[in-house]
């Protein structure tokens, strides 16, 4: 099974980078203070970043008290600006695919992932595999695309008035799963999509309890300085999970 790894397209990065420079990107106002939002007291705790990208939350992890981080990534071009720009003695950068997690034999407290697992083809094996990479009690928190909006099989999002604003989203294709070609700053960008019940079932059936789930949506009063934003009383653009390994539970190390 291989990774696409678009991240180290030279445009696709030139465009990403544009993209997440943007202060009022749904990364920064959205999906981060969620993310953050799951964490739980990281001090003294060792954690491991799949997908880290730049790094930044890396640097955040070691700020909330962690005590080691290891950010893994399958793009050497991403994890160039993370090793110039978030280093650190406690970050050990790791340029490998999560789908290879078994050729790291450490665990781990807690392992974050920030919109990286829509990346990955087989989902169940990414979670048996960090699964066995975390502690008793240990946490897995990622944010993804959401479902809703992974589903489709074309870019033909929504439906807008000839004012531009938002009508209503064009759900297509949510049952079927798999791969999906979308055109995002380039064309033929590869991401998969699963229904919400697959991945709540893929985590309980590891042995996982899910402690919560977000959708989060800005606030009014981003929605009335950015109007984009408005598109998120139809649709919410990500999924988070905060999940916990099940002390009585194991699905036995496989690594
Ligand atoms: C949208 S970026 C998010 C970066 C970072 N987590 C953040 O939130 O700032 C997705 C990252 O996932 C990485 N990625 C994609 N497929 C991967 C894989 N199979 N293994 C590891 N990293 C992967 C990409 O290279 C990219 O850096």
């Amino acid at each position: 099974m291989s990774n696409q790894n678009i991240y180290d397209n030279q445009e696709f990065f030139d465009g990403y980078k544009k993209l997440r420079s943007n202060p009022a990107s749904a990364n920064v106002i959205v999906e981060k203070p969620a993310l953050f939002s799951l964490a739980p007291d990281l001090r003294g705790k060792s954690v491991l970043d799949l997908g880290c990208g730049y790094g930044e939350n890396c640097v955040r992890f070691l700020e909330l008290g962690a005590r080691k981080v290891m950010g893994l990534d399958i793009s050497a071009k991403m994890l160039e600006v993370a090793r110039k720009e978030n280093s650190s003695p406690n970050i050990q950068y790791v340029n490998k695919s999560m789908t290879d997690l078994n050729e790291i034999t450490e665990t781990f407290d807690v392992v974050f992932s920030s919109l990286a697992v829509h990346y990955i083809e087989d989902f169940d094996k990414l979670v048996k595999d960090v699964y066995d990479h975390l502690n008793l009690g240990g946490y897995f928190i990622f944010s993804q695309e959401h479902p809703l909006t992974t589903a489709l099989l074309t870019d033909n999002y929504w439906t807008r008035n000839t004012d531009n604003e938002y009508i209503h989203y064009n759900l297509t294709t949510y049952s079927i799963e798999g791969e999906r070609k979308t055109n995002w700053i380039v064309n033929g960008v590869i991401k998969y999509h699963r229904t919400f019940s697959s991945i709540v079932n893929t985590l309980s059936d590891t042995g996982f309890i899910i402690e919560k789930m977000l959708e989060p949506s800005p606030g009014n009063d981003i929605m009335e300085q950015y109007p984009a934003y408005k598109r998120y009383i139809h649709k919410p653009d990500f999924l988070l999970v905060k999940a916990r390994k099940n002390a009585s539970h194991s699905a036995g190390y496989r690594g």
